[in-house]
């Protein structure tokens, strides 16, 4: 199992990370001291939208299609980023530089409506525009998460309909997610998986979900999750490569029978499930032949993305 107290997001210790530079609304100031007010909407209300990115060689992996998503969200709820992509670019670019990052590198980009004139929700209040921040961090995942797996608990707290907080929304707000991870947490688990309103596997409250059963790859049909990068890049390399792959409505018993579990995420690519409630998955703790073929496409597409 997985060492105590990790999370699919448990990165290598790196001293490095102590003296990082962050840039805030197009300065660069050491962790210590980057800070945003208290009045900023993003604080105050989770009014904002961020990003999760990777730096491989000195390029940001899968660039565009992080964009997309940003500024698509941006665009439905009328968040000026106050700049373009090529804007975005640059400060990703000034901030690594000032870092000497160049591989290996995480990033969380994030975009507030800004500082509130008064502390009340109406985005009006939000006049002297967006709350840029980008904090990068030298980054790798723990050689655990691949050897070890996680464990997962399905929780009550269940994905919303998109007529509420679509799930689409990478929103600062992530209370959906933050309370079904408690409730995993008290289950003795590392990670929430999340049913649907109808009851279906949906996905987990940081990551996307698949399962291999006789030799197809299953994940819900979309509805509900996060559009995840890397989980339609592994629905992409399983069409190119003959794999068969599914979008569709599966319960949990299928995911409890299971031969193979994994997660996929921007920061860990694909992690194996080795428990689901408590059930071991599979015999080789989630891991499998489909899931190393899809890690190895996976990390070549990588290659190729930022040669
Ligand atoms: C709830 C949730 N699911 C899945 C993902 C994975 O998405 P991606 O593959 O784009 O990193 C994220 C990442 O932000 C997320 O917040």
């Amino acid at each position: 199992m997985a060492q105590e107290n990790s999370t699919t997001h448990t990165a290598e210790e790196d001293a490095r990370n102590r003296d990082i530079r962050i840039w805030v609304n197009g300065e660069l100031k050491h962790r210590d001291m980057a800070k945003v007010s208290v009045y900023d909407s993003g604080f105050m209300l989770g009014d904002g939208m961020w990003e999760g990115m990777r730096l491989y060689n000195g390029k940001w992996a899968f660039f565009d299609e992080h964009m997309d998503r940003l500024f698509d969200s941006c665009k439905a709820v009328s968040l000026d980023i106050g700049m373009d992509r090529a804007g975005v670019l640059a400060a990703l670019t000034e901030t690594a530089a000032a870092n000497g990052m160049t591989h290996d590198v995480h990033c969380r980009l994030m975009v507030t409506r800004g500082v509130k004139v008064r502390p009340f929700q109406h985005p009006s209040l939000s006049r002297s525009g967006p709350t840029v921040v980008i904090i990068m961090e030298h980054s790798k995942p723990v050689d655990s998460l691949q050897s070890e797996g996680i464990r997962l608990a399905t929780v009550p707290q269940v994905r919303g309909l998109p007529m509420s907080q679509d799930a689409k929304y990478n929103s600062h707000s992530k209370l959906n997610c933050v309370i079904a991870c408690l409730q995993a947490e008290q289950a003795g688990a590392d990670e929430a998986l999340m049913l649907d309103p109808h009851g279906f596997v949906n996905t987990t409250n940081a990551c996307n979900f698949f399962i291999v059963r006789k030799g197809q790859v299953w994940t819900s049909t979309g509805d509900y999750c996060m559009n995840g990068v890397t989980r339609q890049k592994v629905i992409d390399l399983c069409r190119a490569d003959g794999i068969p792959v599914f979008e569709r409505n599966y319960s949990l018993v299928d995911a409890h029978g299971a031969d193979e579990a994994f997660l996929t995420g921007t920061f860990g690519a694909q992690t194996p499930v080795a428990s689901i409630d408590g059930k071991p998955v599979g015999t080789e703790g989630g891991r499998g032949p489909v899931f190393r073929r899809i890690r190895e496409l996976y990390a070549e597409l990588v290659r190729e993305n930022t040669r």
